[in-house]
């Protein structure tokens, strides 16, 4: 009750922002993050609504980002609207479709060769299937895109960002875009090869299993990068329920009457993107690691969520997915 009242007013949380403040708000103080050579950020999912504004928002304070689409149509778009705004924003578009483990494999390997430095990696992009589909890997696509595309991405980009650090001092940042509906995820159905090919599959429950498996994800990673002294931090983020596409796929999960009340409630994408961009920018984020974060605060998530060996287990399974996927393409090429 207490906390819906905040969210409601918009009442300021220890960091001094709340649900209202924009990303333009919340980055105002800490552009000097971004000096005196300007860090290297890639925003999955960056093509449309929360994304857009994060890739704005990190250009506007002088940060290079790079802009990996599978429709570099669309892409263009975006870059061109930062351009009008901010004509010396340096942004790169790259070709990446998170359904395909090959489509990722390339990505980073084109985006290595550019021989840049890597300071953040927003890992934003998401889907809401309401029937069920698959990804060109055969896993249901909502799992397939959300959690294991965006692990093997960061899997690949990992050492990158380790190597970064060491060499400029600055802090590396991970932000993995989760939900608060990762809470609705019911542990006797958290099954990893159901979720990979579920038998009565429910759209709202592969949703929300795909936000838990995020915040378990970046928990055990972030004790691993603690364990090595990489100088690279991850935490997860809910942006709050913003006025975007996804928003509007999500309306098969409550009924007309709901959602328009809930409509009322919706965030601008302006905010929606403030949670991303603090974690990703702010200095009172130095040294924060396997974090939750909501309307720019740190806030608790779900038991389930906070379960180690649950996340253990999860990424042990997910690790040996990935080595025999990854080996069975290298024996068919
Ligand atoms: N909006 C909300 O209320 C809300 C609430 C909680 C969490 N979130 C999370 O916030 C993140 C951003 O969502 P949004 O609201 O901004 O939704 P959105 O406007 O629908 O944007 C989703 C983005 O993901 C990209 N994407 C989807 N599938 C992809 C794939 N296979 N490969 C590469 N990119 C892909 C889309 O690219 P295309 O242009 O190619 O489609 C688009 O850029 C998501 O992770 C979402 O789950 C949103």
């Amino acid at each position: 009750m207490k906390e819906t009242l905040r969210y409601l007013a918009g009442i300021a949380g220890p960091s001094g922002f709340g649900s209202n403040s924009t990303a333009e708000q919340v980055t105002e103080e800490d552009c000097s993050r971004s000096k005196p050579s300007p860090l290297t950020a890639i925003i999955t999912g960056a093509t449309s609504g929360i994304g857009a504004e994060t890739a704005r928002v990190l250009a506007k304070r002088g940060l290079r980002v790079v802009i990996p689409a599978r429709d570099l149509k669309r892409a263009g778009e975006v870059k061109d609207r930062i351009h009008q705004e901010n004509p010396q924003a340096e942004i790169i578009l790259l070709k990446l479709d998170l359904n395909s483990f090959a489509s990722i494999k390339k990505f980073c390997s084109e985006f290595l060769s550019l021989g840049l430095p890597l300071d953040i990696l927003i890992n934003n992009a998401g889907k809401y299937c309401i029937n069920l589909e698959f990804s060109e890997d055969r896993y249901e696509m909502t799992f397939a895109t959300n959690y294991l595309g965006h692990f093997l991405l960061t899997e690949i980009l990992t050492e990158k960002m380790i190597e970064t650090a060491k060499e400029t001092g600055i802090e590396g940042r991970i932000i993995n875009i989760s939900s608060g509906v990762h809470s609705w995820a019911r542990r006797e159905r958290f099954k990893f090869n159901s979720m990979l090919n579920p038998k009565n599959y429910n759209g709202t429950e592969a949703y929300a299993q795909s936000k838990l498996a995020i915040i378990l994800h970046t928990k055990e990673l972030a004790k691993q990068l603690e364990a090595r002294n990489a100088r690279v931090t991850v935490n997860a983020v809910h942006p709050g329920v913003v006025n975007t596409g996804i928003a509007s796929d999500l309306k098969g999960m409550i009924s007309d009457s709901i959602y328009f009340i809930a409509s009322k409630l919706l965030k601008s994408t302006a905010q929606g993107a403030s949670t991303t961009c603090y974690v990703s920018l702010s200095s009172k984020v130095n040294g924060v690691n396997g974090k939750y974060f909501a309307d720019c605060n740190e806030s608790p998530c779900s038991v389930l969520a906070n379960d180690e060996s649950e996340a253990q287990k999860l990424w042990k399974q997910t690790q040996e997915l990935m080595h025999s996927q990854l080996t069975l393409a290298k024996t068919t090429k």
